[in-house]
């Protein structure tokens, strides 16, 4: 399928939504955002990836909705991340489409926004300071947070929070020694609290989630789709620690489950048992394998001793039960 037929197909499935958001003001949720243990939950966050912001009508509605079903949750978001590809070139103009539908919006108490490739090219294309200052610039805007790196990390309710970034303008990351150092150090930290650790990055790692096959290229090259020449480096640094969730995007893969990973080559949640892989569909486009429902994401429950990650469609208003995973902490 076309890249232009399924984004003209996507776009007119989104416009239902964008018409509810457009006269109503808001969007009902049919399936009552609430987590699924109000007396036990430690931390609830939604994770979406993708969005791909224009400087568009159609792109910056379809947030809304998703931005509008958060909002209206039953429990108060802790956080909501963006997992990269924000916006589709890192244009101002974008950035700035972005922070009108957050005006509009609360989604959550905290939201926390890693940079994409798409982030990172602008229309200087070999200069990567530009689209740093662009991120920099709107991730102070919209979330309120203070970086002098696309990478950073926080803290919400104790649970730590690890972004990282490509430094470099190319489709695969480029994590600098610099960065590798910081992750580890970050990482050492984090494991002390002895809690699962996330761990946000718009790549996933190589061969994971059905890595190398991506766009339906006949022959791929083995880091295709992946971090690229840093990915066993950080993906060592990770799996030295127990409890990480590693949250990527990048592939536009849609959803699929244990049970079609037959069928599509992968899953949407993988985990050896103390390294967890949350590969998130573009929010914005459909995807060409999986389930190809655009407007979707992982709204993600976190327990004393598991962690639930619960499939949403934030555009309807819908859980995606059938990819829901549970996940016990070690
Ligand atoms: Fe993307």
């Amino acid at each position: 399928m076309s890249i232009l037929f399924k984004t003209v197909i996507s776009v007119l499935l989104s416009l239902v939504n964008v018409f509810t958001v457009s006269v109503f003001g808001t969007v009902e949720s049919k399936d009552a955002y609430k987590v699924q243990n109000e007396d036990e939950i430690l931390l609830n966050f939604a994770a979406i990836s993708d969005v791909h912001m224009t400087d568009g009508f159609a792109h910056a509605q379809m947030l809304k909705c998703g931005l509008a079903d958060m909002e209206n949750a039953q429990n108060e978001l802790d956080a909501l991340v963006l997992a990269g590809d924000i916006t589709d070139h890192g244009l101002v103009e974008e950035y700035e489409n972005l922070q009108k539908a957050f005006e509009s919006f609360s989604p959550a108490k905290e939201i926390l926004m890693a940079v994409g490739n798409h982030d990172t090219w602008t229309d200087d294309n070999d200069r990567y300071e530009p689209a740093k200052e662009n991120f920099v610039k709107y991730s102070k805007e919209i979330t309120g947070r203070e970086l002098t790196q696309c990478y950073y990390s926080t803290e919400i309710n104790g649970y730590s929070f690890i972004v990282m970034a490509s430094e470099g303008t190319n489709v695969a990351a480029y994590i600098s020694e610099t960065q590798l150092e910081w992750l580890r150090a970050e990482m050492d930290k984090a494991a002390e609290k002895d809690l699962p650790i996330f761990v946000i990055c718009h790549w996933p790692v190589a061969q994971s989630h059905g890595l190398p096959e991506t766009f339906g290229e006949e022959e791929p090259s083995i880091l295709d789709g992946s971090l690229g020449e840093q990915t066993y480096a950080v993906e060592e640094i990770l799996k030295d620690y127990e409890n990480v969730f590693m949250i990527s995007g990048h592939i536009h893969n849609g959803l699929s489950n244990a049970g079609q990973s037959e069928l599509y080559g992968y899953s949407s949640v993988e985990s050896d048992g103390t390294f967890h892989s949350i590969n998130l569909p573009s929010f914005m486009y459909m995807s060409s394998r999986g389930s190809m429902l655009s407007g979707c994401g992982y709204s993600i429950e976190v327990y004393e001793d598991e962690v639930v990650v619960r499939a949403r469609s934030f555009t309807s208003g819908m859980w995606q039960s059938d990819y829901d995973v549970t996940i016990p902490i070690m």
